[in-house]
């Protein structure tokens, strides 16, 4: 039977979800968004799916079965319980919530209702992404020891001085942003260790004052020049993992780095060999040693938009998760996971030191 979808939040990413969607057969039966103007525009695009600003009558509709939660992190634990609640499965956009407390909320109701919850963790999909997994879990790189994840913009702070930047709105700025994607996907694609010190320095360098900022361009509305900036720009992270894995994190929304020397991206570290991949310009490179020369091989990767692949196997994933009533691949545990581990990070930044994780 079609899946039935309501979203919530018709902003910048709902527009993705409803096209995905549409790709594997799902009907976007509803929108519902503050802005009346947003939930209407987004509904048009789809014949039949209803707009509507309010929330309760958007869970009422008896042919709903999911719903996506696309609004900002404060919203998302209340919202994804209140589906849950009302007998929908959810697709729950990153991070999963603004604390781990949040998370175990949600987790709690999914356990009650019965109900699935999948997080928007796209990054996962994309087929530079899955090939690299694949790689790992066929040992050809033996045990990886150490990961480098990079994803360093030079001028790309979404929505300045609205709800992104405003911490009471968003939980953090861009360690909770991109952070959470490229946390996920190391820990996906090593199998999920857990962490046991973690420590990061968090900087906020081009927010205050907010004028002084060089917008550029930013999928997002045009700047608030008079709005809120109270969370960091940059990250930096080093976490230590029980299976002896090392992971380096380095993320930024903005940074004075000269165009094209940054490279953006993740590198694992295995015993027998290394990668490098990616994702959206759908890139791998693998290191081994053959006859006592080291080479590096560049396998074919399926020819496509990797983002639109990306969200595609996403949904493709979710609409088999829903259909067989089995966990999701990016389940509400591993969104668990990386918030305790963004929540460890948070703390160890504003104790300036490395932390125990318990
Ligand atoms: N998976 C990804 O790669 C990715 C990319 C961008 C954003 N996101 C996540 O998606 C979520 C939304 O981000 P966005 O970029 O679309 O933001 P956005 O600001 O463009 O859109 C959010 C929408 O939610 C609406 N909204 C706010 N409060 C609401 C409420 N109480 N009820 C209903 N609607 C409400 C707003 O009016 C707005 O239209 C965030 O959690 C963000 O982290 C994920």
């Amino acid at each position: 039977m079609t899946v039935q979808l309501g979203i919530i939040g018709g902003g910048g990413i709902a527009m993705l979800h409803a096209k995905a969607a549409a790709k594997v057969g799902i009907r976007l039966a509803g929108v519902c968004d503050v802005h009346e103007e947003r939930a209407q525009a987004l509904a048009a695009k789809y014949p039949g799916a209803q707009a509507t600003t309010s929330l309760d009558e958007l869970l009422a509709m008896p042919e709903l079965g999911a719903v996506v939660v696309a609004t900002p992190n404060v919203f998302h634990k209340d919202m994804a319980i209140a589906a849950l609640r009302a007998g929908k499965d959810v697709l729950l956009e990153k991070p999963m919530a603004m604390n781990v407390a949040q998370c175990d909320e949600i987790i709690q109701t999914m356990r009650l209702t019965g109900r699935l919850v999948q997080l928007g963790f796209v990054c996962r999909c994309a087929p530079a992404s899955q090939a690299a997994r694949d790689l790992v879990a066929a040992g050809s790189l033996g045990r990886i020891y150490h990961a480098r994840a990079t994803l360093c913009r030079r001028r790309g702070i979404p929505g300045l001085g609205k709800w992104f930047t405003t911490k009471s709105q968003s939980g953090g700025g861009v360690l909770m942003d991109l952070g959470v994607h490229l946390i996920d996907l190391v820990l996906h694609i090593t199998g999920f260790p857990k962490a046991t010190r973690a420590g990061a320095v968090c900087t906020s360098t081009f927010g205050s004052p907010i004028d002084r900022y060089t917008y550029t361009e930013m999928w997002s509305d045009p700047p608030n020049r008079h709005g809120v900036f109270d969370v960091e720009d940059a990250a930096m992270a080093f976490i230590r993992f029980d299976t002896g894995l090392t992971m380096e994190l380095n993320v930024t929304w903005a940074a004075n780095v000269p165009e094209g020397v940054q490279s953006d991206g993740i590198v694992l570290l295995g015993e027998q060999g290394g990668c490098y991949f990616d994702l959206w310009r759908n890139e791998l490179i693998i290191t081994t040693e053959h006859d006592g020369e080291l080479v590096d091989e560049r396998p074919p990767l399926p020819q496509c938009d990797p983002w639109e692949a990306a969200w595609q196997r996403q949904y493709e994933l979710f609409s088999h998760a829903l259909t067989h009533r089995s966990v999701p691949h990016a389940s509400a545990q591993n969104g668990r996971s990386v918030q305790a581990l963004i929540d460890v990070l948070y703390r160890s930044a504003e104790q300036g030191h490395e932390l125990e994780i318990a």
